[in-house]
């Protein structure tokens, strides 16, 4: 074949561990907690986060203030390990770190639209509570800004060269991906709601 691709975007979706129910029951707990107490976070979610509650901007480092975090925190650790491998990352001697870790709650209709995740290296999301049928996660291809007199691709293109994928939401599992990748959460359709756990790693 004359014809090799280069240059690939890397995502990784796995489930979190076996046996981690009890731990994501718990992390469900806590996540209804938090909103409940976390003031701040609620207004901040008011104004940034139509709809919905983040932690991003109020509890941000769950992992050092919840053992249940912490918990979860080791958890990815082991996954952030194997995809920095995949990715072939030379990290000379210094660790990945989980730097930040929030909670998400979104209604129905709550939504989270495009965003990348500066300063990081790698970040991702672990989904406590997706009801059937609610939003995806949704990347796009991260040359879409430079592609000039690009005709569309066939609808019987290869996966690999659709210019966006969604990954269903999908309680217990996580997905990670490389801190530069554009994404988004579309409008949850369902009535309930959907309860995620995001986080970014550095490299130190
Ligand atoms: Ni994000």
């Amino acid at each position: 074949m004359p014809v090799r691709s280069w240059f690939p975007t890397y995502i990784y979706h796995a489930p979190l561990a076996r046996r981690a129910n009890a731990l994501r029951r718990e992390l469900l707990r806590e996540c209804h907690q938090l909103r409940d107490h976390d003031e701040a976070g609620r207004r901040w979610s008011k104004k940034n986060y139509p709809g919905g509650y983040t932690s991003y901007a109020s509890l941000c480092r769950l992992h050092r203030m919840s053992s249940t975090f912490m918990d979860l925190q080791k958890c990815i650790d082991r996954h952030v390990l194997v995809f920095a491998r995949h990715l072939d990352l030379d990290l000379d001697g210094r660790e990945l770190v989980m730097t930040d870790c929030w909670v998400n709650i979104m209604p129905h209709l709550a939504a989270h639209s495009l965003h990348l995740h500066p300063l990081s290296t790698i970040s991702g999301t672990f989904y406590v509570k997706t009801p059937r049928g609610c939003s995806s996660l949704k990347f796009e291809d991260p040359r879409l800004s430079k592609f000039m007199a690009a005709p569309p691709r066939r609808a019987s293109m290869r996966p690999e060269n659709q210019q966006f994928v969604s990954y269903p939401a999908e309680a217990g599992h996580l997905i990670l991906f490389e801190s530069w990748l554009r994404h988004e959460v579309t409008a949850n359709r369902m009535a309930a709601e959907r309860i995620s756990i995001s986080f970014n790693y550095n490299w130190f």
